[in-house]
């Protein structure tokens, strides 16, 4: 029997981790599928993965800058991606109709608490950022019952806009917005960067105190981009920094129960996939 076909859509592809990822997930699980990176050519995203679903293709993630394009392509869409505005998940159903899912926020709340320990319940968070990895955060996160939940931004509109959408899940969370340099008050048990990739060292220029002593740095973002923010945090005296390589992971794994049926075990990826990028 042929093996099922699977594929990660973006541009740039050529680093995407994702095809190793979904290799050692199906090697573990004993599944029949190939899985593999194409490009994706801006101006013609939706009309290409039409024509990959239409010969054969069972699912698709989808990555950077193709996101909101593959929400608005889907014929249907989990209560999740409808919430995050943001599609990284396709599959084809029966009729051949496709449903859009977000795995990214259900990801990186699994990372936080079953990797790194961290449980938000009445935890003050601290967002950098109010853009789309953002939005993606936001309906897990305010599940999860934060203390307090600020929202920074250097537009601080694009904050505001986010807290007004997402006030009706806030339940007993303090949500606010602010600035980057209205940042209210620390310390902060969690800060997450959610800014655009690879900020240069002084972009942020945070002001000192933000960090609880017991608190975690987690950049959204892995490898080099996201030393400078990690650098920071431990300049800071953070007690723990992460980058968001098991996010990768964990959003990775959550794409394909959807598509497969069974949850692999991600720690060993993980793993293998942190000695591959840190190989010299
Ligand atoms: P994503 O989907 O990755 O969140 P995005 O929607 O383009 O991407 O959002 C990028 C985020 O990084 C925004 O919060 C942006 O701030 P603005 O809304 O003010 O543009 C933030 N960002 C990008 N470059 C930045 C910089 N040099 N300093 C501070 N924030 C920056």
């Amino acid at each position: 029997m042929k093996p099922d076909r699977y594929a990660v859509v973006g541009n740039p592809i050529g680093h995407s981790l994702s095809p190793s990822i979904h290799a050692l997930f199906a090697a573990q699980t004993n599944q029949a599928m190939v899985y593999e990176a194409r490009l994706g050519r801006p101006g013609h995203f939706a009309e290409d993965v039409r024509d990959w679903f239409r010969n054969g293709l069972h699912g698709l993630n989808v990555t950077v800058p193709f996101k909101e394009e593959a929400f608005r392509l889907a014929d249907h869409r989990t209560a999740r991606a409808q919430r995050a505005g943001a599609v990284n998940t396709l599959w084809a159903e029966a009729d051949g109709t496709l449903t859009g899912d977000n795995t990214d926020g259900a990801g990186f709340l699994r990372d936080l608490s079953a990797r790194m320990g961290l449980d938000p319940a009445n935890r003050k968070i601290l967002i950098l950022g109010a853009g789309g990895a953002t939005r993606g955060l936001l309906e897990p996160l305010l599940h999860a019952a934060p203390a307090r939940l600020v929202i920074a931004n250097r537009t601080p509109e694009r904050a505001l806009e986010l807290v007004a959408s997402f006030a009706g899940l806030a339940g007993a969370t303090h949500l606010e917005a602010s600035g980057l340099d209205t940042i209210p008050d620390g310390p902060y048990d969690l800060l997450i960067n959610a800014t655009a990739a690879g900020l240069g060292k002084d972009a942020l220029n945070l002001p000192p105190g933000l960090l609880a002593a017991t608190g975690l740095a987690y950049d959204l973002v892995y490898g080099p981009a996201s030393r400078p923010f990690l650098d920071w945090a431990r300049q800071q005296g953070a007690a723990r920094v992460s980058d968001g390589l098991g996010m990768l992971v964990e959003q990775a794994a959550e794409s394909f129960a959807a598509w497969r049926g069974i949850r692999p075990d991600t720690g060993p990826v993980l793993r293998e996939i942190r000695q591959t990028l840190e190989a010299p």
